[in-house]
């Protein structure tokens, strides 16, 4: 039972937390090895819109994640079991591991359609991130894939040569980098960790030992590959960001909400996360046009009525292993200045779509309250390691 393995004793984590930074904002920041449990990931996503007749399915979905870190495994049935394979996604990691670290491509996504999900794992020999000119860096999977952005992180291009996968994808980006918190200086949420109380071990490896860095906040994401034989050719929302952590993400979260789209003017994204063991809600909102940041904002939730943001769920459906799921989400944000934004996601698809983790693809529509709705397509999803049970409202 993996899950049951308890997170090392404080000092030992902070100890492991050595940050190779990385001249490069997108470059290595953590050496996953064996004498650690530390995980990096490189993440993107393409997302399109579904075709006239397919309104209510999921557009052409494209996700990948190129993981170094400790082996993970894969939950079946509401963790009684686990297989020695990754799931789509750094959860549910095996700290027991002898070998380190693993090197892994995970793909998920949707042909577009009902019922038209794909996930696959490829596995690769290594995985390697170097540095070119300003921002660029190339990381290497082996021979099975490929990522490579531009030296102002305009474009980035991923490249697939696997049996079950195999051709490229470009990104266009639209915004500029960002890290979360309005800063410039660091990935890390701590400088919004509470200052009256003494953190606990996963509140503080969640504030200083995870660190968010987004290449590509959004923009135009080109799609052509050939998945097991079905070509999978496209124009979407393009996004890439990467994380870094001292632990496996379900050692110390226990609730996580993440989204992004673009829709009309609007690119944003947003987290909500709660760690072990604690009631903080912490809520970091990114939300931009192409004239402006309008906010990128972390904060604990309650501690403030302006400059935040709030993801919340409404509604019930039948989830993955019997559970209750939200049926839509409602996102706002309420700048400094009081104006406020509200958008409604709800979901056509979800892949990967178990209790620990559903990722929704979906439409949205929103936009600055009292002003035009904006409709358009969108990733969201809950990480749920807890296993916290959703009731509704
Ligand atoms: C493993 O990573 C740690 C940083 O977490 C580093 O200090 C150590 O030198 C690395 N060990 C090897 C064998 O690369
Ligand atoms: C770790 O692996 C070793 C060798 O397979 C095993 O003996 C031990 O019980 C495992 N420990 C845990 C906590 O799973
Ligand atoms: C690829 O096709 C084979 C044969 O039809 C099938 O067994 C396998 O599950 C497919 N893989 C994926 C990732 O869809
Ligand atoms: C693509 O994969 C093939 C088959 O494994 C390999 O021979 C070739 O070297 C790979 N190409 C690259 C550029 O890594
Ligand atoms: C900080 O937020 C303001 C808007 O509130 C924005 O203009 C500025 O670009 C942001 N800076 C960073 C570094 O994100
Ligand atoms: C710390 O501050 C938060 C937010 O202001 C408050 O809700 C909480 O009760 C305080 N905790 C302690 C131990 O004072
Ligand atoms: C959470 O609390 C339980 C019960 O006190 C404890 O057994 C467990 O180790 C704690 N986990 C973390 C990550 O702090
Ligand atoms: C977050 O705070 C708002 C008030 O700003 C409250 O309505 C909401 O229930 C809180 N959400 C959570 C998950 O605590």
């Amino acid at each position: 039972m993996k899950m049951g393995i308890p997170l090392r004793a404080a000092p030992i984590i902070s100890a492991l937390i050595t940050i190779v930074r990385a001249t490069s904002f997108d470059g290595q920041y953590i050496q996953p090895n064996l004498t650690n449990n530390a995980v990096e990931w490189w993440w993107g996503s393409a997302v399109g819109t579904p075709a006239p007749a397919n309104v209510g399915t999921p557009g052409p979905v494209l996700q990948f994640l190129f993981y170094q870190g400790t082996e993970i495994f894969q939950a079946v049935s509401q963790f009684k079991s686990y297989l020695p394979k990754p799931t789509g996604y750094p959860i549910l990691a095996d700290l027991n591991h002898t070998s380190l670290p693993e090197y892994y491509i995970d793909i998920n996504g949707f042909f577009g359609g009902k019922d038209s999900d794909f996930t696959l794992t490829v596995p690769a020999s290594s995985g390697e991130i170097t540095e070119g000119d300003g921002k660029a860096i190339t990381g290497t999977w082996g021979t099975v894939g490929t990522f490579q952005t531009s030296s102002d992180l305009k474009t980035m291009r991923v490249t697939f040569n696997a049996s079950d996968i195999t051709g490229s994808i470009n990104f266009i980006s639209n915004r500029g980098s960002h890290f979360g918190c309005n800063v410039t200086d660091g990935p890390f949420f701590n400088a919004f960790a509470p200052k009256n109380r003494t953190l606990n071990e996963a509140e503080q490896v969640f504030f200083d030992e995870l660190g968010w860095p987004v290449s590509i906040p959004g923009g135009i994401a080109d799609v052509d590959v050939t998945i097991n034989g079905t070509r999978l050719a496209f124009s979407g929302n393009g996004y890439h960001d990467q994380n870094f952590m001292s632990l496996a993400l379900n050692e110390f979260i226990s609730s996580w909400y993440f989204g992004f789209a673009e829709v009309g003017p609007y690119t944003f994204s947003y987290v909500s996360a709660t760690p072990v063991n604690s009631s903080i809600v912490f809520n970091t909102g990114y939300l931009a046009t192409d004239q402006a940041v309008l906010q990128n904002q972390c904060s604990i939730n309650g501690t403030k009525t302006t400059d935040i943001s709030l993801i919340q769920p409404k509604g019930e459906m039948e989830g993955p292993e019997g559970t209750i799921t939200p049926s839509s989400w409602i996102l706002s944000y309420v700048l400094d200045d009081g104006s406020e934004f509200e958008f409604e996601l709800k979901p056509t698809g979800a892949n990967p779509n178990l209790a620990i983790y559903q990722r929704w693809t979906g439409s949205i529509s929103g936009g600055k309250k009292g002003e035009e709705i904006y409709e358009g397509v969108a990733t969201f999803e809950w990480l749920n390691p807890g296993l916290n049970p959703y009731s509704p409202a």
